[in-house]
């Protein structure tokens, strides 16, 4: 028998999730605890809500993952999980849980950095060609990371001040849209036109780094400006122009590493990939570009466990192995 099964779990945010993959690309079960429910009326996650919903519903997802895949702990061949970065309290959930299983069966632990996981959500869809680059974009990162093979990361771009996603949930938040903001903008943000120009952050000439806390306090600005005197702002428009202003910087950065770097494939990862507008501003830019663009489908793209069992089994067959102090780590670096 030679098929290898690795079972993993992450809860480094808002969502308790369990996932099987078989052969290191192949999904058999993901299984996703959604919390949002019980954060929407604080408008974002309370850390301490998140740990207690992931000690609730942990066993409750881990029997149903395996239940889907008609499988045991027996069956795996190692236990991946998120050991950072993201909320302690919730990451200790996991990381607890996965040491729990690890130990009572014996199998090999493997720690799993959480943007791996995001970038590796990909190749459960389609093989990775190095040398590549990976457009990480989610509510608490935005980065720009070059591979040139399994397990190798190299940050060449990131954020100076708010996550792409972030930057969305905080302008949704003064639209008063619910949490999280990015779905409802990018809806939004289809009915409306591009009446208002946003400034877009290039940076220094050759810089691959983001920002978007100018744009989020511009937006807000603008807001207000309107309401002091009693001009009309359409929602739809002021989500059509600040999402115009991220899709244009992302998008552009994208491209111009691509072709610098001259990879072979431009994946892009997080929860701002499920973005629309996003994705089809990166469709239209890699038409005639050497390099070919990977999306993943909206159900990789967010918080999710399928991911880290896949960047966890590339760990596993590379030889990584966590021992049984592994904690877990806010600020573990990629
Ligand atoms: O990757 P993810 O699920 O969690 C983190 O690791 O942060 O990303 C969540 C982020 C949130 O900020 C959410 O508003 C954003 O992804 N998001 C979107 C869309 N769907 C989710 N942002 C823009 N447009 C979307 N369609
Ligand atoms: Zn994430």
């Amino acid at each position: 028998n030679e098929d290898q099964y690795i079972l993993a779990i992450e809860t480094s945010c808002d969502e308790t999730a369990v996932a099987v993959v078989k052969n290191e690309t192949e999904l058999i079960t993901n299984v996703v605890a959604s919390q949002i429910e019980s954060h929407k009326r604080f408008g974002g996650v309370v850390p301490e809500i998140a740990s207690r919903h992931h000690i609730e519903q942990m066993t409750l997802t881990l029997q149903q993952a395996l239940d889907d895949s008609g499988m045991t702990i027996d069956d795996m061949d190692a236990i991946a999980v998120t050991e950072g970065p993201g909320l302690v309290g919730a990451l200790l959930v996991g990381v607890n849980a996965a040491k729990s299983i690890a130990f009572a069966k014996q199998k090999p632990l493997v720690g799993v950095h959480h943007i791996a996981g995001h970038i590796y959500a990909n190749r459960l869809e389609k093989e990775f060609q190095f040398p590549l680059l990976a457009l990480v974009v989610s509510g608490g990162h935005t980065e720009l990371v070059l591979m040139r093979e399994h397990g190798s990361f190299e940050i060449i771009g990131e954020t100076r001040d708010d996550a792409a996603g972030e930057a969305y949930d905080k302008v949704a938040r003064t639209l008063k849209l619910p949490y999280p903001g990015g779905p409802h903008i990018d809806r939004l943000a289809h009915e409306g036109e591009e009446t208002i120009e946003f400034p877009r952050a290039w940076l220094e000439d050759g810089s691959y780094d983001f920002s978007f806390s100018g744009l989020k306090s511009a937006v807000i600005n603008r807001l207000h400006k309107a309401k002091q005197r009693g001009e009309e702002l359409k929602a739809e428009d002021v989500a059509a122009s600040f999402q115009a202003s991220v899709v244009d910087v992302l998008s552009t950065k994208a491209l111009r590493a691509a072709e610098e770097y001259g990879v072979k494939q431009m994946i892009v990862a997080g929860g701002v990939a499920a973005n629309k507008g996003l994705r089809k501003a990166l469709e239209e830019k890699f038409q005639n570009s050497e390099a070919e663009l990977l999306i993943p489908p909206l159900h990789l793209c967010t918080d999710n466990a399928a991911m880290i069992a896949a960047a966890g089994a590339v760990a596993f067959n590379q030889g990584h192995r966590s021992g049984w102090d592994l904690n877990a780590n806010p600020g573990l670096d990629l």
